[in-house]
């Protein structure tokens, strides 16, 4: 079962393209927005660095009970 929820919040995204460099496994570029891959996740991994790294902080990450 999933243990982590990861979402692009769209209308902040900005486009810089850091989640995509960051953690190439779960998120690329659709345009000039960013998306997910895979939105459940049982590891947080490289996830976290992308939210982390996002200058408008609009990647928001739910753990899951
Ligand atoms: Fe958008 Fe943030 Fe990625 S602004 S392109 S979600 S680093």
């Amino acid at each position: 079962m999933a243990k982590f929820k990861v979402e692009v919040i769209k209308e902040d995204c900005i486009g810089c393209g850091a989640c995509a460099a960051a953690c190439p496994d779960n998120f690329e570029m659709e345009g000039d927005k960013a998306k997910v891959k895979k939105a459940m996740i049982d590891e947080i991994g490289c996830s976290q660095d992308a939210a982390d790294g996002c200058p408008v902080s609009c990647i928001k990450i739910t753990k899951l009970k």
